[in-house]
């Protein structure tokens, strides 16, 4: 709310942080008072809704929700367009593609599975080894976001078939059901080690991307521990390009999700 003293801004993004619905009334009445325009980066919230029943990503002008972050697809994203005056505005949908999915996107999700039916670490160890070669090739364990990748669309930029296959056979209760009870028993296993949950409480529509909590990197170590028997990933976030210097003691540096993908 301090912006209205100070710059005007045409638009404002609210997030929905790992699928937990942001209160969007600072927002509106930002832009209610400006005339912004309101966009939603329901980035991590396909599917969850919030207190008032309502799904996140259409609750804005715009709302953005990266599809791809919640299910294993090459690619996929939707784009939420709340008036007709701005749909003028928006190129026509791509048809979906039919090309071969990439091969480290098929061994990345078939070791997903065997991870998931077998308690094998599979991902673990794929994950491990191109993680140590992209350190011995590129410098970096994780991949370098250039500055560039800010605005420039990755190709191909069609979403593959794969996605609306996806949305076609998809039972949203059953997917819900598997994150809240999973967010559940996280919660249950770690609330006594060192940590700051960001979230704890889920409305009946959530769904968690993921368990976020603050953490230093021993006490990520004793999480992983703790999760070690249910085949999820715990990850850094955000993965911030180059470009944006995070200070070794800014908050960023210690924000970690169990990611339910
Ligand atoms: C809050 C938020 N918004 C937007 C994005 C971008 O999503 P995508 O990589 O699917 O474009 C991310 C990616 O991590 C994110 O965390």
């Amino acid at each position: 709310m301090d912006l209205l003293k100070s710059q005007r801004c045409k638009a404002v993004l609210a997030v929905n942080y790992f699928g937990f619905a942001q209160d969007l009334s600072p927002f509106r009445e930002y832009c209610s008072a400006t005339g912004a325009t309101l966009i939603e980066d329901n980035a991590h919230g396909f599917l969850s809704k919030d207190s008032a029943g309502e799904l996140l990503g259409t609750r804005a002008d715009l709302g953005i929700t990266s599809i791809r972050k919640t299910f294993r697809l090459v690619n996929g994203a939707a784009l939420y367009v709340s008036s007709e005056e701005l749909s003028d505005l928006v190129p026509n949908q791509l048809d979906f593609q039919k090309s071969d999915a990439p091969k480290g996107f098929l061994l990345r999700r078939l070791s997903a599975k065997i991870q998931r039916s077998t308690s094998f670490p599979a991902l673990s160890l794929f994950q491990f080894t191109i993680r140590m070669v992209r350190l011995l090739t590129t410098g970096s364990r994780l991949p370098r976001s250039t500055q560039e990748s800010e605005t420039e669309l990755p190709t191909p930029a069609a979403p593959h078939h794969s996605v609306s296959q996806l949305i076609k056979s998809l039972n949203p209760g059953i997917e819900i059901s598997r994150r809240q009870r999973l967010f559940k028993q996280v919660l249950n296993r770690v609330r006594n080690l060192s940590i700051e949950p960001i979230f704890e409480h889920l409305e009946t529509g959530t769904s968690p991307y993921g368990f976020a909590f603050i953490a230093d990197s021993n006490a990520v170590h004793q999480v992983r521990k703790q999760l070690r028997d249910l085949s999820v990933e715990v990850i850094h976030w955000p993965d911030l390009p180059d470009a944006v210097q995070v200070p070794e003691d800014h908050y960023y540096r210690n924000v970690w999700v169990v990611n339910f993908l």
